[in-house]
């Protein structure tokens, strides 16, 4: 049997538009040059304090990774989840421009757990409550993760990727999987399929196999529940462009403002705990600057990691807690 799919208008529009070349109307239009320099904010704010200070549709890409109630530390409990998680929502639905995206993090698995709050009840919500779309749900699937007797063992968990209108960014070709030498032969003689997606690569598909961070792993600075780079990275080549800004409200470990200055974007990110700085400093002492003149021609990262340019204020300067990342 076919796949129902592909007989939907938009698939046939978009696999024409393909075939010709050309692209989606979310990028028509958009200035996606790679900026000389990038700016970061990195405060220690409450979430809304830090929303309620962005103009509407101001912002490209939303990482957010919320607290679940499923009581890992402090901040992790809130007695009516979905009332608090609304406020949050709805401000950063506001704050999207009309290309922009939000990617929240959560597992299903939770549920029960967490009482109140997962990330079904927020996709619910979502629906009911808000016009944002959901483009995809992704699992990010890992092979490492804790054993079990009374159920399978999880080894995924859930990114669900909501648009702010039809006229999302979405890069598909900045996050190809490239097809190796043998399979791309084999496919070139296919007359079917399209040349120049051959050698860009295939779509990486809506599920996404990255190992957790190991206890040991290079990458981590301490926090918890620090998500891999990879991941985040994913995430911002595709629903970002360079030049534009992406938001992470509860920061972590500050892992999305190291790859808004690696891909060149702007980043606005905070943390309630305090240790929110800290981690950012280490995530930016991990930048390996070298390796950012490759993929990235025209960025000057001395100038973006330099101490006299990065910040840009947000509201009063005493409010947050605000701190120099570079
Ligand atoms: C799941 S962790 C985020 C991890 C992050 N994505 C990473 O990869 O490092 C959730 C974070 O939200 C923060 N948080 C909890 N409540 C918050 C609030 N009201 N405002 C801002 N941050 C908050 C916590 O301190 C915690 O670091």
């Amino acid at each position: 049997m076919s796949n129902r799919s592909h007989r939907n208008s938009g698939y046939k529009a978009m696999n024409a538009m393909n075939r010709d070349s050309k692209s989606h109307s979310s990028v028509q239009g958009l200035h996606v040059g790679a900026p000389r320099k990038t700016c970061h904010v990195a405060a220690v704010s409450d979430c809304h304090e830090l929303l309620s200070e962005l103009p509407d549709e101001s912002v490209q890409l939303i990482v957010c990774d919320p607290p679940y109630n499923i009581m890992l530390a402090d901040w992790d409990s809130h007695e009516n989840y979905i009332a608090w998680a609304s406020n949050w929502l709805r401000e950063a639905e506001r704050v999207l421009s009309p290309t922009g995206n939000i990617a929240i993090f959560g597992g299903l698995q939770y549920q029960g757990e967490a009482g109140s709050g997962d990330l079904l009840s927020i996709i619910h919500h979502m629906r009911h409550s808000s016009d944002m779309l959901l483009a995809n749900l992704i699992i990010w699937s890992y092979p490492n993760g804790m054993s079990a007797r009374r159920f399978f063992a999880n080894r995924h968990e859930e990114i669900a990727w909501f648009a702010k209108t039809k006229k999302y960014y979405f890069d598909l070709d900045a996050v190809r999987e490239p097809y190796d030498d043998e399979t791309k032969e084999k496919y070139r003689k296919d007359k079917r399929l399209n040349p120049e997606t051959i050698e860009k690569g295939r779509n990486p598909t809506n599920v996404w196999n990255f190992g957790r961070l190991n206890g040991n792993s290079l990458e981590r600075v301490g926090h918890p529940t620090q998500k891999p780079r990879s991941v985040i990275q994913r995430l911002v080549r595709s629903l970002s462009y360079p030049g534009s800004t992406v938001v992470d409200f509860f920061g972590g470990s500050g892992i999305t403002t190291r790859v808004a200055i690696e891909e060149g974007r702007h980043s606005i990110c905070c943390d309630i705990d305090e240790s929110f700085v800290g981690y950012v400093s280490d995530q930016v002492a991990k930048i390996d600057s070298m390796s950012l003149l490759e993929p990235m021609p025209g960025f000057d990262v001395t100038e973006n990691l330099s101490a006299s340019h990065p910040i840009f204020a947000i509201g009063q300067a005493s409010k947050h807690k605000q701190r120099k990342v570079a």
